[in-house]
Order: C-alpha cells, then sequence, then structure tokens
C-alpha cells in the first residue's frame, strides 16, 4: 500500500491532525517500538505497528456507518443550510470523503449507508450488481393484485422509463403496506411506481440493503459502524 502521512491515518480514528501533532511531540506515540519523530512521517498504514499510549491503533482504510435516517434531512455530504445524513455522524465516526451510498428522498426514513469507498458505494448501487434494497411503502389505499403484478412483471413509467421487476409482497397487519425489493435507485422510483398504478405512496422506510437489516436498537437519527461481517450481508465483493 502506498505510504501515508502518520497524522492523516491516525485521523482516521476518533483523534484530530492537531491531537496528533499533539501526542506525537509529547512521545505518546510509537511506530514500530519508536516514538514518531514528527506527525508527517510517511508510514505504511497496512504494515506499521503503531501504538497510543500504549495501545495499539487498527489501521481501517475505510468506514462503514448505518444510520436511522429521520425525515427531514437530506441525502448528502453537505447541502448549504441543510441538516444532512453526515452531519448527524458523531465526531468520533467522522472522516473525509463520508458520503451516503445511495439517495433517500428528504421525507424517506431507514436505512443509509454512508462511507469513504467510493468502489463499494459504486458496486452496491449498480443495477448490474442486483444488490437488493428492502423498503416498507404505505400506501394511499389497499392495493389490487393487479397493480401489485404490474410490478412484479417490470413497470414502464409514464416517462418511458422502463424498471427491473420489483418483488413485492403485502404487509400481513396492514391492509395499506407493502414490502418492496429494488435493486436499481432511479430518482423517486418507489414513488414513481405506486403512483403510476394510481396508488401514491404516503410514508417510505427502507429497512435492508442486501440482507443487512436496520438494527432496530438505532433510533431515528442514530447510526452506528457496520462490522465486516455485515458489510458482507450488504454485498460480499
Ligand atoms: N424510492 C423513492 O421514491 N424514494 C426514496 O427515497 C427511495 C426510493
Amino acid at each position: 500500500m502506498a505510504l501515508e502521512r502518520l497524522d492523516k491515518v491516525l485521523a482516521t480514528g476518533a483523534l484530530s491532525r492537531k491531537e496528533v501533532k499533539t501526542l506525537v511531540r509529547k512521545g505518546r506515540v510509537l511506530v514500530n517500538g519508536q516514538p514518531a519523530v514528527s506527525s508527517d512521517i510517511k508510514i505504511d498504514p497496512e504494515t506499521a505497528d503503531i501504538c497510543v499510549d500504549s495501545e495499539p491503533f487498527s489501521y481501517k482504510r475505510y468506514v462503514y456507518i448505518m444510520l436511522n435516517k429521520p425525515a427531514g434531512v437530506v441525502s448528502a455530504s453537505n447541502s448549504g443550510r441543510e441538516k444532512t445524513v453526515v452531519d448527524l455522524v458523531p465526531e468520533t465516526l467522522q472522516r473525509s470523503g463520508l458520503f451516503p451510498a445511495g439517495r433517500l428522498d428528504k421525507d424517506t426514513t431507514g436505512f443509509v449507508l454512508l462511507t469513504d469507498d467510493g468502489a463499494f458505494a459504486h458496486r452496491i448501487l449498480s443495477p448490474k450488481n442486483h444488490i437488493q434494497k428492502t423498503y416498507l411503502a404505505t400506501l394511499s389505499q389497499c392495493p389490487d393484485e393487479e397493480s401489485l403484478n404490474q410490478l412484479r412483471e417490470g413497470l414502464t413509467l409514464r416517462d418511458g422509463t422502463k424498471l427491473l421487476p420489483a418483488i413485492v409482497e403485502r404487509m400481513p397487519k396492514s391492509e395499506t403496506q407493502v414490502c418492496i425489493k429494488i435493486c436499481e435507485g432511479k430518482y423517486h422510483q418507489i414513488k414513481r411506481m405506486f403512483a403510476a398504478v394510481g396508488n401514491p405512496v404516503t410514508a417510505l422506510h427502507r429497512t435492508h440493503m442486501g440482507d443487512l437489516e436496520l438494527d432496530a436498537a438505532l433510533s431515528p437519527g442514530q447510526c452506528r459502524e457496520i462490522s465486516q461481517e455485515e458489510r458482507k450481508q450488504i454485498a460480499d465483493f
């Protein structure tokens, strides 16, 4: 792996670059058993043995965060005066280059994956890779079987956009709720699908990305880092 500045590597954890500088100056950072002489020395983060205050530092190339998006927040990295999903990530998990892998509308709630791994994000969003995103959609009225079958077969929207077949199941406890799985992410896709069959969506919540379910312990606005095993439940790339 390419060499990186020590302060950049350590600042992928809970420390700021300024804090790293202070720790290095005080001799509290060891690299391969020796006190680091400066915070801008170049190291190989994959192989260097780094300790901060005698605690081994485990380097993570990328971070993957599951967020329970509340309504009213935009799926972007920065958006002028509007609050974004990245703003909801606590300081300890912040990294430069963090962005949402796929957008939910401002009023849609649920599972957003935030990462700084552009290649992973690109692959899970590409319809070619068939990574399903699962939503709970609340509809204006009880859907008839014919309209659900239209979505299952692959709908063509009013503007001529052809959609891949969706998996749609009724929810047992509510006449107006369905579970819908799609592997594309076209603009307002689910809302446009149900609008096309004359049954507008009144609420939309994403429950899964791939096989990974949104952690029920996360209240709206809360997030946590996901493990490597959990990341593989989204996609085992
Ligand atoms: N489909 C929509 O219409 N909106 C979303 O936020 C996600 C999927």
